[in-house]
């Protein structure tokens, strides 16, 4: 029996990185599938790409900017008018911002993050909630950060933000628990995604590769993760088999979080 068999899973962030490994393997495992993004084409791509190796796979888009309450309202009734119901929910959309020491942080740059990342999550987690609870049953992954357990040197918007999701992920677990809904959270460290590859811009601008080999060195397993690593601990937490896990933050970074100083 496939893990997701016949659910129905919505996904922000959909059309790569993280929210794109997430959908392979959702549909791998039989689900449904709602993909959401701001990005049209890309979304498109993400679909057609799903539908080339999961061709019964029901899937439908939105295009939907996650920090526009309106847009979610939007995605959320759009999801509902196609499947009838929502059994899980991937609250992954996220940027990281750019990087910059917490005094000369670019205020509007402040605040966009602040409204993707916990706004965003928010939002999702609003409208979606009813909905699982008058079926008596969801499941809720939302996305935070090893820099929502610990600080990020220059990435204080960032940081402020995971750290809420953590904390939200928290209460909804209480309030909702009651109703068969679990939520929780997962804090992948570094994983080699679009937005990982241009946070190594930032860093080193002429040598984004030698950025990535030092960041490494400081992880136990001396690598990277890859997206459908994360994309399988994911799936547990939106399957059957994750069915008392509630209101935890679930760190996928090879070990990292754990140290102090070189390892
Ligand atoms: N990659 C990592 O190492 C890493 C580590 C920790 C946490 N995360 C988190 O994982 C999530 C996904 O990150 P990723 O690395 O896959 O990023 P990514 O940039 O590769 O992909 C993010 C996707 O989200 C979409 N998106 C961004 N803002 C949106 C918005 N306002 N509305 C709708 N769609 C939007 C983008 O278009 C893109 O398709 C983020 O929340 C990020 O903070 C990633």
């Amino acid at each position: 029996m496939k893990k997701l068999e016949n659910k129905v899973i919505a996904i922000t962030g959909a059309a790569m990185g993280l929210g794109l490994a997430t959908a392979i393997e959702a549909a791998q495992q039989g689900a449904q599938l709602a993909l959401v993004d701001y990005n049209e084409k890309a979304l498109e791509e993400a679909k057609q790409f799903i539908l080339k190796d999961y061709p019964d796979t029901k899937v439908t888009t939105v295009v939907a900017d996650v920090s526009k309450e309106e847009e979610v309202k939007k995605y959320v009734e759009e999801t509902v008018k196609a499947f009838g119901r929502i059994d899980g929910f991937y609250n992954n959309a996220g940027i990281e911002g750019k990087q910059a020491p917490m005094t000369e942080y670019d205020v509007e740059v402040f605040k966009k993050v602040i409204g993707i990342n916990l706004m965003g999550v928010y939002y999702g987690m609003r409208y979606i909630l009813p909905i699982m609870q008058k079926q008596e049953y969801g499941r809720i992954v939302n996305v935070a950060s090893v820099g929502g357990i610990r600080g990020v040197m220059n990435q204080t918007p960032y940081v402020a933000s995971k750290h809420a999701v953590s904390g939200m992920t928290k209460n909804a677990a209480l309030e909702f628990g009651r109703h068969g809904i679990t939520t929780n959270a997962i804090a992948p460290g570094a994983i080699l995604t679009p937005m990982v590859a241009e946070a190594f811009k930032q860093v080193n601008p002429d040598d984004p590769q030698a950025a990535e080999t030092e960041y490494a060195q400081a992880n136990p397993t001396k690598r990277l993760g890859l997206p459908e690593e994360v994309a399988k601990v994911v799936v547990f937490l939106l399957s059957e088999d994750a069915s008392y896990v509630n209101g935890q933050t679930i760190a996928i970074d090879g070990g990292e979080s754990n140290s102090y100083g070189f390892v």
